[in-house]
């Protein structure tokens, strides 16, 4: 066979459209959602935590805010960090932006535009990937300040109470500790580096508790996405009340 002829085949097999066999859907829809509803939720997180005050709606206090630490400076800067650095480093959102905002590659068995010499997370700024068991510590910590929010919603000065408000930050947390207690780094840490799961009392509780850690994290990805709306319709609502836009229901003792 000429080299043209050759050269023209390879050409055209790697323009053909590749089919994945798990979806009908066209390989390009996953980055184009990606790339858009991280977009949009990185300009949101920015607005609030830069540009807006305490998301506060007695007794609701917005999950971006939280704990309140109360200064001159906008209190959204002390805590977003935690949450950005988790995510940012999480396994499965590493995975959706190197395949949705560098096309690396787009999808399974799709061509990758040509680059430099592949490093992988060996250098700077990928290698940050690697700390993320202490942004998993981070967030765990401000995972219980939301509990305790949650909890606190439920006081309506001095009275047990519920109102619309205190089910979306009950959902919001549980959508977060779902996220947070099923990461991969958590999973290795429960149950990782052991040789025998029944050798020992510690050995079978980690191997229950990595029981626990793996039903969580066969979805982890559902429950990024799930936790990061939460977050960000809990803020919405808390910021629609406090601009008088909406009235919270409520049902109280
Ligand atoms: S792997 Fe996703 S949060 Fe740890």
């Amino acid at each position: 066979m000429a080299i043209s002829e050759q050269a023209e085949r390879t050409d055209r097999a790697t323009r053909e459209v590749v089919r994945n066999p798990y979806s009908v859907l066209p390989n390009w829809l996953y980055p184009t959602f990606v790339v858009v509803a991280l977009s949009a939720f990185g300009l949101y997180a920015a607005w609030v935590v830069f540009l807006q005050p305490a998301g506060y709606f007695a007794p609701y206090l917005s999950p971006f805010d939280s704990p309140w630490i109360k200064s001159g400076i906008p209190p959204g800067i002390f805590v977003a960090w935690a949450p950005l650095a988790f995510r940012l480093t999480c396994y499965y959102y590493r995975k959706a932006y190197f395949r949705s905002f560098f096309w690396h590659p787009r999808s399974c068995a799709v061509n990758e535009p040509q680059r430099g010499k592949y490093r992988g997370e060996t250098a700077f700024p990928w290698i940050l990937n690697n700390l993320h068991r202490y942004a998993f510590y981070a967030t765990v910590v401000q995972v219980a300040f939301l509990w305790f929010d949650a909890i606190v919603a439920f006081d309506f000065g001095g009275r047990f109470g519920i109102g619309l408000g205190t089910l979306v930050m009950l959902v919001n947390v549980i959508l977060l500790s779902g996220y947070t207690f099923g990461c991969h780094a958590f999973r290795h840490l429960a149950g990782g580096e052991l040789d025998c799961f029944t050798c020992s009392r510690t050995a079978r509780v980690r191997w229950r508790l990595w029981k626990g850690v793996t039903v969580l994290n066969v979805r982890h990805d559902r429950w990024a996405w799930a936790s990061l709306v939460s977050v960000l319709l809990t803020d919405v609502y808390i910021r629609l009340l406090m601009s008088g836009v909406l009235h919270d229901p409520r049902w109280i003792s």
